[in-house]
């Protein structure tokens, strides 16, 4: 059985190729910025919310887009993904040419490239990204903004910046989930799904969050710098999923199963239901399903 972690692991390599590069290379100009202002000796500071398994540090390391010295706070309110991140980073560190050396807290790893010494700090807690106190020039939340209440959540952050602090917001759902082959279901189910986003699951989120944020942020004083799509397309490449691509399309069709069952029988039955779920399953077991979901990544500043 595979479980969230598993499928916050597997979806690497599907942002990997989905990320904005532009929006991906105005957050690495900032944290530039940022490391220029604060002088060699103090590193800059960024604070990671729900960090799940440690992608984003993992990526950032391996894309050398962190500046040369850097304390960073990563925070999930869900132990078992930061488990894994604790578990999986140093070796993914190592593979990216650092050294590392696993702390009480966390992970110091240290690098020389190109006469360069680079020294990431890092931390890794279970805490609730919206409750911390912390002064930081970039905060990274990522696919999490379209799971809490936006409006507080942007507030709540920027209690965490420092002046000119940014807010880094990738893989922002936007409300586009579709398969192919089309079924003739497909139009029904993915809307109840995105419905039961907005309005029946028992949590807060918004299945608009990333075009949300374009108005919410700018409201609440932050300056948009720059937002653009970043939509995952996960297919068969040569009759077989990359990597462990197929595990994020079973998660998808579990988690599409479970918002659907919550609806009563009239609205639809739980046969229908069960008959798409079991003919998308038996696609990504012949790899034939493709999958494409709309985000939206979003950079601004304080
Ligand atoms: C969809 S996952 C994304 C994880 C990771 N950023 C990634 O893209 O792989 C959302 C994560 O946010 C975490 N989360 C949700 N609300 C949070 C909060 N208030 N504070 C910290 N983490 C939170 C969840 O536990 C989950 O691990």
């Amino acid at each position: 059985m595979t479980t969230f972690a598993d499928f916050l692991t597997a979806k690497r390599t599907v942002e990997d190729r989905a990320l904005n590069r532009v929006v991906f290379r105005q957050f690495v100009d900032a944290l530039a910025e940022h490391a220029a202002d604060r002088g060699a000796d103090e590193p800059v500071r960024i604070v990671e919310i729900g960090v799940g398994t440690g992608s984003m540090i993992a990526r950032l390391a391996d894309w050398e887009a962190l500046p040369p010295s850097v304390s960073y706070r990563a925070v999930d309110l869900d132990a078992e993904p930061l488990a894994v991140a604790r578990r999986q980073l140093p070796e993914q560190l190592r593979a990216a040419g650092y050294t590392v050396e696993s702390t009480d807290e966390g992970i110091v790893a240290k690098k020389t490239c190109d006469g360069q010494t680079r020294r990431i700090e890092l931390t890794l807690a279970v805490d609730d990204g919206f409750e911390i106190s912390d002064e930081a020039d970039a905060v990274i939340a990522g696919a999490v903004l379209d799971l809490v209440d936006l409006p507080a959540a942007v507030e709540d952050i920027k209690r965490l910046l420092a002046d000119k602090g940014v807010l880094y917001a990738p893989a922002t759902f936007n409300g586009h989930t579709s398969f192919i082959p089309r079924e003739p279901l497909d139009d029904r189910i993915e809307g109840l799904y995105h419905r039961h986003m907005d309005e029946i699951r028992d949590q807060p989120g918004s299945s608009r969050a990333g075009q949300q944020l374009l108005d919410k942020l700018p409201a609440a004083g932050y300056t948009l710098l720059a937002a653009g799509g970043a939509d995952w397309v996960v297919r068969p490449v040569d009759g077989a999923y990359p990597a462990a691509e197929s595990t994020v399309l079973a998660h998808l069709l579990s988690t599409i199963d479970g918002a659907l069952a919550d609806y009563p029988p009239d609205v639809l039955g739980s046969e229908k239901r069960e008959a798409w779920i079991e003919a998308r399953r038996e696609q990504v077991d012949r790899s034939e399903l493709t999958l494409v979901v709309h985000h939206l990544d979003v950079l601004a500043r304080l």
